[in-house]
């Protein structure tokens, strides 16, 4: 493992140029600084450890030992000294100093112990890790949206999912159907068991029922060996079946079957072969026109939506859209250790103005983008992707207008954009802007 150690020392004491040779040899990243650079350094670099100087110029070793820890929890302070006072010594252990040792020091054992220190530190780390993994899966705080809809979305998902009830989810692509789909099962008494994920659309017929059942060997040419399907393997727990809607006929018995005796057979198997899996499926087809022309089953349709949770597209629910923004910048300010504060009033109009097909998914991908761009902390209309602009003309109810203009000036960019729309017809230019077509001549005249 690569150790990154800064050394603090107050000079003077020769000692340290035999600890920092010895590190050095022994393949560790030493940064020395003095107690003014500490800080910065600490902050900048990969510091897993720090070994310092417990006689410290300028501050005391406790503030010292404080300041490290509250700025980075996890990095272990060990001290070393020329002459200790046992009392001090007691005082920065207590305070949460890892050790603690008198010069002349055995290097060797040193290294021992940065090593252990450092071990200690990674376990930490993961766990720490962990704790938020699980905290966030919980968390249905996740699920972003102040609209009506949503909120109803997020009511029903928190009453339906500790319940063992069948769930179907529709939607358009990129509405976060996926999302709900674990939202549920991990807030559900399954959630320790497994929670599986089938995309029907990827395979082919086929491959699908020997994907979902698994099958025996040699039940078909390639099938080599014996292989447990997606249902035996989600025992206990929850299957998530994607994109349900694209299921052949003959695959669509056979999920009936599981859904109604919890039972099946493998591919080329005659074991039956009894399973406990709740099913939550997806789609963004409207399975009941499927119904109508004759592609879905609707016995199945019924067993799988026990209850429908349909999720709005995101241009029925506009004001969902700066809170999506701020939830997105703030992720992947984390994520990518970007620092963008925020987005322009201008910017902000432009996302409120477009169709958004693709929905969430499409938002997130293009404040994604416009933050790898973006040259200062804020997220400006010229960062975002050009599709997004070029929309524009077509969007009746909206007119890109910077923040800084008169109220003058706003005026005549207005009937400008209108007249350009109604293709200088100015009869259908006053209409749009509901004002007499004599009024508009006089100010086109003004302005
Ligand atoms: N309300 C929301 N709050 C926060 N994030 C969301 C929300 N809705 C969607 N997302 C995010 O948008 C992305 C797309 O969501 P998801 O994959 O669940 O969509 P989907 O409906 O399954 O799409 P598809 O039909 O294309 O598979 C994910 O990163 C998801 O976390
Ligand atoms: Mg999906």
């Amino acid at each position: 493992m690569e150790l990154n150690i800064l050394v603090v020392e107050s000079g003077g004491n020769r000692e340290w140029e035999k600890v920092k040779s010895y590190l050095k040899r022994r393949g560790v990243a030493v940064y020395a600084a003095s107690v003014r650079e500490a800080f910065r350094v600490l902050r900048n670099e990969p510091i897993q450890i720090v070994l310092a100087d417990f006689n410290l110029n300028h501050i005391n070793s406790i503030s010292f030992l404080k300041r490290v820890k509250a700025i980075k929890p996890h990095v272990e302070v060990i001290f070393l000294s020329g002459h200790v006072q046992l009392s001090k010594a007691i005082e920065a252990m207590k305070e949460g100093a890892y050790d603690f040792y008198e010069f002349p020091t055995n290097t060797k054992l040193l290294m021992a112990v940065v090593e252990k220190a450092v071990e200690k530190q990674a376990l930490f780390v993961q766990k720490v890790e962990l704790e938020r993994k699980v905290k966030e899966r919980f968390n249905f705080g996740k699920i972003v949206g102040r609209s009506k809809a949503m909120q109803h979305v997020i009511e029903i998902v928190g009453s339906v999912a500790p319940k063992n009830v069948n769930i179907l989810l529709s939607g358009e692509t990129g509405t976060g159907k996926e999302m709900i789909a674990n939202a549920i099962h991990y807030n559900s008494p399954r959630v320790s068991k497994p929670f599986i994920k089938v995309n029907c659309a990827a395979f082919n017929e086929g491959v699908l029922e020997s994907e979902l059942f698994g099958h025996e060997k040699g039940s078909f040419t390639g099938a080599l060996s014996k292989r447990l399907g997606r249902f035996e393997l989600a025992n206990g727990g929850t299957i998530f079946l994607d994109e349900i809607g694209d299921i052949s006929p003959s695959t669509q018995i056979k999920l009936l079957r599981v859904l109604q005796e919890k039972e099946f057979e493998r591919v080329g198997g005659n074991e039956t072969i009894k399973v406990d899996v709740r099913v939550i499926a997806a789609t963004n087809h409207d399975l009941k026109k499927l119904i109508d022309q004759n592609k879905f089953r609707e016995d199945l349709y019924y067993r799988l939506n026990v209850v429908h949770i349909e999720l709005p597209p995101l241009r029925d629910r506009k004001e969902d859209i700066p809170l999506l923004v701020s939830y997105f910048i703030n992720k992947l300010n984390e994520e990518k250790d970007y620092r963008i504060k925020g987005i322009t009033k201008e910017a902000m109009q432009i996302l409120l103005a477009y169709r958004w097909q693709g929905n969430v998914r499409e938002l997130e991908n293009a404040l994604e983008s416009a933050m790898a761009l973006a040259e200062k902390d804020v997220i400006e209309a010229r960062y975002l992707p050009a599709f997004l602009l070029s929309e524009q003309p077509h969007n009746g109810d909206f007119y890109h207008i910077s923040n800084n203009l008169s109220l003058y000036e706003v005026e005549k960019e207005i009937i400008r954009l209108t007249l350009e729309k109604a293709g200088n017809n100015k009869t259908v230019a006053s209409k749009l802007l509901g004002i007499g077509l004599r009024t508009l001549q006089r100010k086109v005249k003004e302005l």
